[in-house]
C-alpha cells in the first residue's frame, strides 16, 4: 500500500505536507518521530477514515477515492489496532466472531479459536470482555483485527503502558501475522527498542513529512539524516 503526496490540515494549520510512504506484502514498517507530528493522523488516511485534502492513497494499486462503494471493500481488507481498544459486544467470544460475522464468513469457530490461541487468550473466551486487564483486551484487540485476514495491518501505539508479558505476545502475534500472512503493517511507536526488535523497515516523520526510511538497521545505525540520527539517539528534534 502506498501513499503519495498527502496533505493534512486541521484548522488551517499543516499537519501533513505532500507526505510520501509505502509498504510491501510481508513488510513490518515502524513510523517514529515526536509527538503531535501527525502519525495517527497518517494512520487515518491509510485507513480510509480521514480524507486528505491533497494526494492519493493506493490500496493493491488502485487509488481509495473516499467516496466509491467499492472503497468499503478495500477497508475492509485493513484493520486499525489503537491504544485504547473497546469491547463491541459482550464476550471475548463474540468480540473475535463480531468481523467475520460483518463479512458473513464460514468456519467462524475454527478461526476464532486460532486466533484467540495466537494471543494466548482462548481459555478466556467466555470471560466478559469488560473485565479484561488492559494487556488481556490489547490482546483480545489483536485476535479481532486479524481473526478475518485483513492484507494490511495499521498499529498505532498498539502496546503502550503494557507490561513485558503482554507486549511480547503482542510483539510476537504481530512477527507471526506479518509473516505467516505475508501481510503489510504499519507499526507507530514512541518505543525505539519495539521497532528496533520487530521491524523490517523504519521511518522518520518529522515536519509534515517522511524524512528517512530504510532498513531499521540502516536508520539506526547509519542514519542519513542529521535530524533522523538525532532522533533515534534520544535528542529533542526541532
Ligand atoms: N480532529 C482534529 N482536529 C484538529 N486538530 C487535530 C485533529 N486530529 C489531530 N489534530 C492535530 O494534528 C496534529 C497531529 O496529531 P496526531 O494525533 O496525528 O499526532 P501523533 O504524531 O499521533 O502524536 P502522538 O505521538 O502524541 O500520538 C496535532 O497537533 C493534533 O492536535
Ligand atoms: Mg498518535
Amino acid at each position: 500500500m502506498r501513499a503519495e503526496d498527502i496533505c493534512k490540515r486541521f484548522d488551517g494549520k499543516k499537519v501533513l505536507e505532500e507526505l510520501s510512504i509505502s509498504v510491501s506484502c510481508g513488510e513490518l514498517l515502524a513510523i517514529i518521530g515526536p509527538s503531535g507530528v501527525g502519525k495517527t493522523t497518517l494512520l487515518r488516511i491509510l485507513n480510509g477514515l480521514l480524507y486528505p485534502e491533497d494526494g492519493d492513497v493506493y490500496f493493491k494499486g488502485e487509488p481509495l477515492t473516499f467516496e466509491d462503494e467499492k472503497d468499503l471493500d478495500k477497508r475492509r481488507k485493513m484493520a486499525l489496532l489503537s491504544q485504547k481498544p473497546y469491547p463491541f459486544k459482550d464476550t471475548v467470544w463474540e468480540n473475535v466472531a463480531y468481523p467475520l460475522r460483518l463479512r458473513s464468513e464460514e468456519e467462524i469457530d475454527d478461526k476464532v479459536s486460532d486466533a484467540l490461541e495466537h494471543v494466548s487468550l482462548l481459555e478466556m473466551a467466555d470471560r466478559r470482555a469488560g473485565t479484561l486487564s488492559s494487556g488481556e483486551l490489547q490482546r483480545m484487540a489483536f485476535a479481532r483485527a486479524t481473526v478475518f485476514g485483513p492484507d494490511v495491518l495499521l498499529l498505532d501505539e498498539f502496546t503502550a503502558h503494557l507490561d513485558p508479558y503482554n507486549i511480547s505476545v503482542l510483539e510476537d502475534a504481530v512477527e507471526w501475522y506479518v509473516d505467516s500472512k505475508g501481510a503489510a503493517a504499519v507499526m507507530v511507536t514512541h518505543n525505539l527498542f519495539q521497532a528496533k526488535r520487530i521491524s523490517h523497515s523504519t521511518a522518520l516523520l518529522f515536519d509534515g513529512r517522511i524524512i528517512e526510511k530504510d532498513s531499521t538497521e540502516k536508520i539506526f545505525e547509519y542514519p542519513e539524516d542529521e535530524r533522523t540520527e538525532a532522533f533515534v539517539n534520544g535528542e529533542m528534534v526541532f
